[in-house]
């Protein structure tokens, strides 16, 4: 496979000012918006008629404070250091900004401004007495999922008949259909990632309900940019024997996407691929969506809601069937302050060894979404064709970790297509880097370290 050969230390990562990219519109575009809607959300919970007068008091403040990053993000001030709150990471913080010397919001590496604003918008709530827990983004978080209604309830329908089927295919010969159902899931689990908040939520039962077939699989396997499910299925296969197969996955969104990762998760479970799986949550609410621990119960609260999900058929049969997996420890959720660092995953060894370590004993490590990738990336602007392991620099295969990336392509970075010739095909079809970034193209990227 032609590729283009880059040490990982010289890539550029995109910045800001970056001339057509996502990064700059997103600075430019998005950022103010979200800073604005944590705002509204606070007003709106501290104006509840029942709300205590001392935390509404302190949420005048904390307002003042949200509009005060809004306007410097507005205006394209300078990257300040972060104020103490009382957390151990801010000194790497700051650290790392001087690292990057003079920077503003319109010109600075997208990744680290990206991650400063949301430890920014934390950092403001840590240091409040009454607001630390407090998850600026649940509202959005909560009402989306519940838009998505009629793909839940579509997906339960869908996953019982596949727990059906797995039975079935237990049978030697049914290979082919093994195979099948492992395909259906994971791009479940892959598409699952373009609804995170707005790009893809309408088209997504249109979608996931033509993935029941072969035939509109590879329909949709026509968007898939970079796609090693054929590796990943013949790892799984030829290493099937071993005794435990923990299965790690780092989530990314809540709401329908995570509903779509627990059903992954029971697929790999039920199909006996795995022995247990980890669920990788964040520490506290990051890039609006993101799981954090409490939305682990609320999936299920939402779910148990006939208010929410009216049609009970099937995932009153699925519901228990998922909780089991929880009440068992066959799923458990862990998290680490790792994941909320503006670090790459390339300073995953020196940074967090202790989970660099555990990732090296996982049977296969999934990560989900467009901000995982950019971080394994380094949010660089590789060539295209570069390979996946070259992108993953030292989590590339001398690492060990046996890595899969199931993500919608959301901004600027994205290696693995074969060859020249499909980037200049896809150029043509989607022109302006559209592929890139408008979360209807994915990749299916598997890295097998040794
Ligand atoms: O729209 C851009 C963006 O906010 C990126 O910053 C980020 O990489 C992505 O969306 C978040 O997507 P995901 O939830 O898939 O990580
Ligand atoms: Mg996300």
């Amino acid at each position: 496979m032609p590729s283009a050969t880059m040490n990982p230390q010289e890539v550029r990562a995109v910045w800001t000012s970056e001339e057509g990219s996502m990064a700059k519109q997103t600075a430019e575009n998005r950022w103010a918006k979200i800073i604005q809607g944590t705002i509204d959300d606070i007003g709106e919970t501290a104006n509840a008629d029942d709300f205590d007068d001392q935390k509404r008091a302190e949420s005048i403040a904390i307002q003042i404070a949200l509009k005060d990053i809004k306007r410097r993000i507005e205006q394209n001030k300078p990257l300040t250091p972060l104020q103490d709150d009382g957390k151990l990471d801010i000194q790497e913080w700051n650290k790392q900004l001087a690292a990057i010397g003079q920077c503003s919001w319109r010109n600075c590496p997208w990744l680290f401004g990206e991650c400063y604003m949301y430890r920014s918008i934390q950092r403001i709530l840590n240091a409040s007495k009454y607001w630390q827990n407090y998850d600026v983004f649940k509202r959005q978080k909560d009402s989306t999922f519940v838009k998505s209604r009629a793909a839940v309830e579509e997906l339960a329908s869908r996953y019982m008949q596949i727990v059906a089927d797995t039975r079935f295919a237990q049978d030697e010969s049914k290979e082919e259909a093994k195979k099948l159902l492992f395909v259906e899931m994971t791009e479940i689990a892959l598409w699952g990632n373009a609804t995170d908040l707005s790009l893809l939520a309408n088209l997504s039962l249109e979608d996931l309900q033509n993935l029941q077939g072969r035939e509109a699989i590879q329909k949709s396997q026509r968007n898939i940019v970079d796609n090693d499910t054929d590796d990943v299925w013949t790892y799984l296969q030829r290493t099937a024997s071993q005794a435990s197969r923990q299965i790690d996955i780092i989530l990314d969104n809540a709401g329908f996407e995570f509903f779509t990762d627990v059903l992954y998760a029971a697929y790999l479970l039920d199909a006996g691929i795995s022995t247990s799986i980890r669920l990788h949550t964040k520490d506290f609410p990051w890039f609006v969506s993101d799981v954090i621990s409490t939305d682990v119960e609320s999936l299920f609260e939402h779910l148990d809601s006939s208010e929410c999900f009216p049609g009970r058929l099937y995932l009153g049969q699925l519901i228990p069937k998922l909780r089991k997996f929880f009440q068992s420890g066959a799923i458990t959720t862990t998290s680490d302050p790792f994941w909320t660092t503006p670090f790459s995953f390339h300073e995953l060894p020196s940074k967090a060894p202790a989970v660099f370590k555990e990732l090296q004993n996982s049977y296969l490590v999934i990560f989900k979404g467009d901000l995982n990738y950019r971080k394994l990336t380094r949010d660089g602007l590789w060539p295209h064709t570069t390979t996946y392991e070259e992108a993953l620099g030292p989590l590339g295969k001398q690492s060990g970790v046996k890595i899969l990336s199931l993500r919608t392509n959301k901004s600027d970075v994205c290696v693995g297509v074969p060859t020249q010739s499909k980037v200049d095909a896809l150029n043509e079809e989607a022109p302006g880097g559209a592929w890139i970034q408008n979360g209807k193209y994915a990749v299916v990227s598997f890295n097998e370290g040794q």
